[in-house]
């Protein structure tokens, strides 16, 4: 089983898609591990996208990830590093399909409503800048004997 980290980004809180997107991954029968409602710090955020920090953006990023409360989760499934970020959609809106999260809901490059994590290395390094261990919740899904 492999683990993601996406994040719902400030501008997908403020436009109140967090449950719609939350249902898409539920959906597809990827499973929750974590969760976080949170504001980044300046330290977190700089970690988070510390692979981007020589590019001419990166303070904008910076500044836009601090701005506002962001859903920090841990979604776990087969291939889901690949799967999850198809079922996002391309990083430029423009390029986005129609039903992808980015391609529904983004209009703006910056304003792309969630990250995910693009490689296993990826997916470690963010996980651990906002979570502790002892917050990944493992369980099996029981109900689908019962029915
Ligand atoms: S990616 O997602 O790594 O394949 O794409 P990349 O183009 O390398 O972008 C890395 C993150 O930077 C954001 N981004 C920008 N922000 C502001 N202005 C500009 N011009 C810009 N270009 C890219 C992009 O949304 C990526 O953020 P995440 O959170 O990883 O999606």
């Amino acid at each position: 089983m492999e683990k993601t980290y996406l994040m719902i980004k400030p501008d997908g809180v403020q436009r109140n898609v967090m449950g719609e997107i939350i249902t898409r991954f539920e959906q597809k029968g990827f499973q929750l591990l974590a969760a976080k409602f949170t504001v980044l710090s300046k330290e977190q955020a700089e970690k988070h996208y510390e692979e981007h920090k020589e590019k001419p953006f990166f303070g904008e990023l910076i500044d836009f990830i601090t701005s506002g409360p962001v859903f920090a989760m841990v979604w776990e499934g087969d291939n889901i590093i690949e799967i999850s970020r198809m079922m996002i959609g391309k990083t430029n809106p423009a390029d986005a399909l129609p039903g992808t999260i980015r391609g529904d809901f983004a209009a703006h490059m910056s304003l792309n409503i969630i990250h995910g994590s693009d490689s296993n290395e990826s997916a470690a390094r963010e996980i651990e800048n906002i979570f502790n261990e002892s917050e990944l919740v493992s369980y099996e899904k029981t109900l689908a004997s019962w029915i």
